[in-house]
């Protein structure tokens, strides 16, 4: 018999979303790997293993057992995209867009991520991490375990620099696993809004090696996890040239690669990041069939944000379907911020992802796990409940994983375990 520290069970099934070291692509979406009547033994944080519970009663002592009674359990949730860490809110906005106003219209104007990046510029690190924790508290509540968090509100050196420190700083305080990426090409800020190849300059010159050198300083390089630069690249924001330019120089310094690509324009932004081996590209709205082909052919997962066309009255998705069924690795996340998406919650997101993108359940969940994990490059760390990753988990408060896309508007999750330990 083999000591554990935690043994789960009663459970009706695990959903393991087990993979074999890749993200999941097209058909194998459709496989959460399941254990009917599974359990988990869990030692140190690690997965020791999950059996049917009549195999790991057999083999597993604990002095802890946890009694799901009867319900599901699934890996913990994994957010690839967020935007956590802002100061205010934008309310108003949200106000004029109702009276019809556009997104992109209202970000013309000097209003949107511009707006934000005002309220972040005057608010202090502690400011920032006072804000942005409960908003981490209520992600963990709808089943969060592990999220990147991206800077991008500050717009020059020192204010991107604010946000970087916030995101430790909540590292430190959260249970969560959290990934920094840095996002200065999120905007072009209002004072360099005439002169943008200053501002790109500014980015590469010195934002992307001061980041580099913070990051080299920081916990995260410590725990050996990944640091992203991101770039939103669209009309009004980075064309294609100005991007290329960014994420090649931050690759060359040791930078993973992202890329807010085609979420209103299609610019060529997923065949760049395609072609520099990003970890993702997110957004895909209006991402044409040749590029899905060729994200299907890559090592890099497509991450879907369907909360913003829904949080912006659109009835136009990202074609999810499609690109499942041309053989590409998805994600889903929330992009939790402001203004596009204001919403912590992930299984809404699915509800939402199944309703408008025709996923099913079972896509949907692996879309926010596993395929999440490897969209933030810890695909080997997380994501799964398999032996020797962390056990991060979540039991559902149904016996069937399908009401995380079935049911909406309520919270479907009953526990959320981070290493082991109830949170
Ligand atoms: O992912 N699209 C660009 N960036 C964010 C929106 C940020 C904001 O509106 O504050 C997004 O949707
Ligand atoms: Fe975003």
């Amino acid at each position: 018999m083999i000591e554990a520290d935690l043994i789960l069970y009663n459970t009706s099934q695990v959903h393991t979303c087990a993979s074999q070291g890749k993200p999941k692509k097209g058909k194998s979406m459709s496989d959460t790997g399941a254990i009917e009547q599974g359990a988990i033994a869990i030692k140190e944080g690690l997965i020791l293993e999950v059996a049917p519970q009549s195999e790991i009663l057999k083999r597993y002592g604990s002095s802890k057992k946890l009694d799901v009674g009867g319900m599901a359990v699934c890996p913990g949730f994994i957010d690839p995209h967020t935007h956590i860490v802002f100061a205010g809110n934008r309310i108003n906005e949200f106000e004029q867009r109702v009276s019809g106003s556009t997104y992109l219209e209202i970000m013309a104007a000097g209003g949107g991520i511009m707006s934000t990046a005002r309220a972040v510029r005057e608010a202090s690190v502690q400011d920032l991490v006072e804000q942005s924790l409960p908003r981490m508290q209520k992600m963990t509540e709808y089943g969060m375990t592990t999220i990147e968090i991206k800077t991008g509100y500050g717009l020059d050196l020192p204010s991107e620099m604010k946000m970087l420190q916030a995101i430790e700083q909540l590292a430190a305080l959260s249970p969560l696993t959290i990934l920094p990426t840095f996002l200065g090409a999120h905007a072009f800020p209002t004072e360099l809004k005439a002169e943008p190849e200053t501002y790109v300059n500014l980015v590469v010159m010195e934002m992307l090696p001061q980041a580099m050198e913070w990051f080299k300083g920081s916990s995260f390089f410590q725990k050996g996890l990944p640091f992203f630069c991101d770039v939103f690249c669209e009309q009004n924001a980075f064309n294609l040239e100005q991007s290329t330019r960014i994420l090649t120089e931050a690759k060359k310094i040791g930078y993973k690669i992202k890329i807010h690509s085609d979420e209103f324009t299609s610019l060529g932004g997923i065949g760049l990041g395609i072609d520099l081996g990003a970890t993702s590209v997110d957004h895909l709205d209006v991402a044409t069939v040749d590029d899905q082909k060729r994200l299907s052919m890559s090592e890099t997962v497509g991450v879907l944000l369907p909360g913003v066309n829904f949080n912006l009255g659109s009835t136009h998705f990202a074609d999810g379907r499609g690109m499942i069924d041309r053989g590409c690795a998805i994600a889903l996340s929330t992009d939790i911020n402001p203004g596009s998406c204001p919403s912590p919650s992930i299984p809404l997101m699915m509800a939402i992802a199944s309703r408008y993108q025709k996923l099913t359940p079972a896509e949907a969940l692996n879309a926010c796990t596993i395929n999440a994990a490897f969209a933030v490059g810890v695909g080997k760390m997380c994501g799964s409940l398999e032996k020797g990753k962390l056990a991060d988990l979540v039991v559902l408060n149904q016996p069937d994983h399908r009401y995380l896309s079935y049911e909406f508007g309520s919270n479907p999750v009953k526990y959320v375990l981070k290493k082991g330990n109830l949170i």
